[in-house]
């Protein structure tokens, strides 16, 4: 498993806390920045890392902004992406049973490290579901490819 984690300038304190918890999942890592909190524009660090996911040069992403939002508007436009803005750990956990979400975005100014190692950690150990999800995937794939 190799991830890709990127954020803006509202979201590195809680990326910085977010890699030890990755190593602890022995999860392989790519910083995609930003690294400080210089101000930056979420949608150039959201497409880095959603476009590594959706080319298969990762296997999933971690994505954080401030509230989430900009982020998960960001990544959801890639071909390919499912993204899950999570501020608990039902949500992430249904991302994954349900939704098969590939990238995690969390909210850097909303919830504590704590609770974003929590979801994390949830979202990572939680498998797809398949069965009668995979035939509403194939219809958002669907979407998708009507409105190449
Ligand atoms: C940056 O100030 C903030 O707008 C951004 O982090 C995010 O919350 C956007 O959705």
């Amino acid at each position: 498993m190799k991830v890709a984690i990127g954020c803006d300038h509202a979201g590195v304190s809680m990326k910085n806390a977010l890699v030890p918890v990755l190593d602890e999942l022995s999860i392989e890592w790519e910083d995609f920045g930003t690294k400080d909190e210089e101000s930056v524009d979420y949608p150039d660090f959201g497409e880095k890392v959603s476009e590594a996911v959706s080319k298969g040069i990762v296997d999933r992403g971690i994505l954080i902004c401030g509230t989430g939002i900009g982020m998960s508007i960001v990544a959801n436009k890639v071909h390919g992406i499912r993204a899950a803005l999570c501020q608990e750990d039902y949500s992430a956990k249904m991302s994954r049973l349900h939704n098969d979400a590939n990238v995690l975005v969390l909210p850097g100014r909303i919830i504590d490290k704590k609770k974003a190692g929590e979801i994390l950690k949830t979202w990572f150990t939680t498998d797809f579901e398949g069965g009668r999800h995979q035939k509403r995937l194939d219809k958002i794939k669907d979407i998708e490819e009507k409105q190449k």
